[in-house]
């Protein structure tokens, strides 16, 4: 059977959005998510690409955006292609197709400049193959009520806002936070209205009602952190025993994160809250008397893969740990971005180079993605046959300069 790959037209679109929900077993109406896309998102059909079969039909969805991703140090933000909605029908899969359309959309990002993909892996095997190592970790916590006695009070005011008002408060501060952590994402304004309900998503089903809380500084200036969130409550033997779900809660500064994580602890009829997409090392535990009762991970994986793309523009963009100059063997399979490059890096900035010296270190292009954003102990990749050291102590050095002191953290699904 022949396939076809290429970009769909505006009239494939149902079609596309149907083979998707086939693929993932959503069960919503591929008319109005297609609507949804043409009319809120503006989905770019030029970057959205479908596999065909040999009768014209759609087996196989693609879809990629760029996204300004945020690398080690201080505001270190890159133009990366970030790949969504990929699915091959069950009928069709294991062919290469999913092969054929990253393939094909790789070599269009690297030809627009972009030096990294990025993507959010529904299974951990897939994607390794095509260069892209898992970047961030998420988690999520478990706050238990009953013993979160916190070491100190902020003080500022948390304020309950309606969805409008936080639509003003809440971008301002993402913004201001994802631009210096490593790892988090920009977020178009679609993402906002559909997040706090102020545009009906066809997807949404029956949910709690979200709520609105703003962190205040006590010098009475702009909002310095917010939290968004929806509980649910439960009664048993007529013992209150609500759980309230974080959907996001983001802070500027530690008072605003020890405001809100309070306001949420203390909610009435609220026996646990719960928070997912949160970052490894959260200091939540360290506001507390006895954080081993009081918070718990009920779970922890991988979340944002990267793919180098343009590997001298990625290492030069982000800043480094230690300072040292070091030449790195990348190997690419699909050939995209591999080679010998010269990292001449520190906390100041960083230049990189191709180079003919002779390596201290080879890595595969997914290793490098691994440890690109900051996250992930090069020594332990190491220790498992993944890296060969040329030099002796490059390890090491790579490790402590790669290394970043906030662990990365994305926070955005997409
Ligand atoms: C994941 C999916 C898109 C793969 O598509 P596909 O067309 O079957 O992939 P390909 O045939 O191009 O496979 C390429 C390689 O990846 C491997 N592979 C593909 N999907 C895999 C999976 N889920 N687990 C492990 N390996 C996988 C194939 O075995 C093949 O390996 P090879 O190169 O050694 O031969 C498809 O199975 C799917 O739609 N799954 C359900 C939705 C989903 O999980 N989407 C991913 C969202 S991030």
């Amino acid at each position: 059977m022949g396939y076809s790959v290429r970009a769909i037209a505006d009239s494939e679109l149902v079609d596309w959005v149907s083979a998707m929900h086939t693929a993932f077993h959503s069960s919503s109406s591929a008319d109005e998510v297609a609507r949804f896309r043409v009319d809120a998102r503006q989905q770019d059909v030029y970057r959205t690409l479908a596999s065909f079969d040999d009768q014209g039909r759609v087996v196989g969805t693609y879809e990629s955006f760029t996204a300004q991703l945020t690398l080690p140090g201080v505001e270190a933000c890159l133009p990366a292609n970030a790949v969504t909605s990929v699915s091959v029908l069950p009928t069709h899969h294991r062919r290469g197709l999913l092969r054929r359309m990253i393939g094909e959309d790789l070599q269009a990002a690297k030809e627009r400049g972009e030096a990294a993909s990025i993507l959010i892996a529904a299974e951990y095997p897939i994607y390794g193959r095509f260069g892209f190592g898992p970047s961030t970790e998420q988690v999520e916590y478990r706050l238990q009520t009953a013993h979160a006695k916190f070491l100190a009070q902020a003080s500022g005011s948390v304020e309950l806002v309606s969805a409008e008002r936080m639509r003003e408060v809440a971008p301002t501060v993402f913004d201001a936070v994802r631009r210096t952590c490593p790892g988090q994402i920009d977020r178009h304004a679609i993402r906002w209205d559909v997040r706090l309900g102020l545009r009906p998503a066809p997807w949404r089903g029956e949910h709690e009602t979200l709520r609105c809380a703003i962190y205040t500084p006590s010098s009475g200036e702009a909002p310095t952190g917010y939290v968004l969130y929806r509980v649910k409550a439960d009664w048993r033997n007529h013992v209150p025993g609500g759980r309230a779900e974080v959907e996001e809660l983001m802070a500027l500064d530690g008072d605003a994160y020890l405001g809100l994580w309070r306001y949420c602890a203390e909610l009435d009829l609220v026996s646990e809250v719960t928070a997912e997409l949160r970052r490894v090392y959260e200091p939540l535990p360290w506001l507390l008397a006895d954080a081993r009762k009081a918070v718990q991970e009920l779970s922890r994986s991988d979340f944002l893969w990267l793919r180098p793309l343009d590997t001298a523009r990625l290492l030069e963009t982000r800043r480094y740990a230690t300072a040292d100059r070091v030449v790195i063997e990348v190997d690419d399979p699909l050939g995209l971005s591999g080679g010998r490059f010269a990292l001449e890096g520190g906390p100041d900035g960083a230049q990189c180079r191709d180079t003919t010296e002779s390596a201290d270190l080879r890595l595969g292009v997914s290793v490098l993605g691994a440890i690109a954003l900051g996250g992930n102990d090069l020594g332990a990749i190491a220790a498992a046959g993944r890296v060969e050291q040329c030099t002796p102590g490059a390890t090491g050095r790579v490790a402590r300069m790669f290394a970043w002191p906030s662990a990365p953290w994305c926070s955005t699904f997409f």
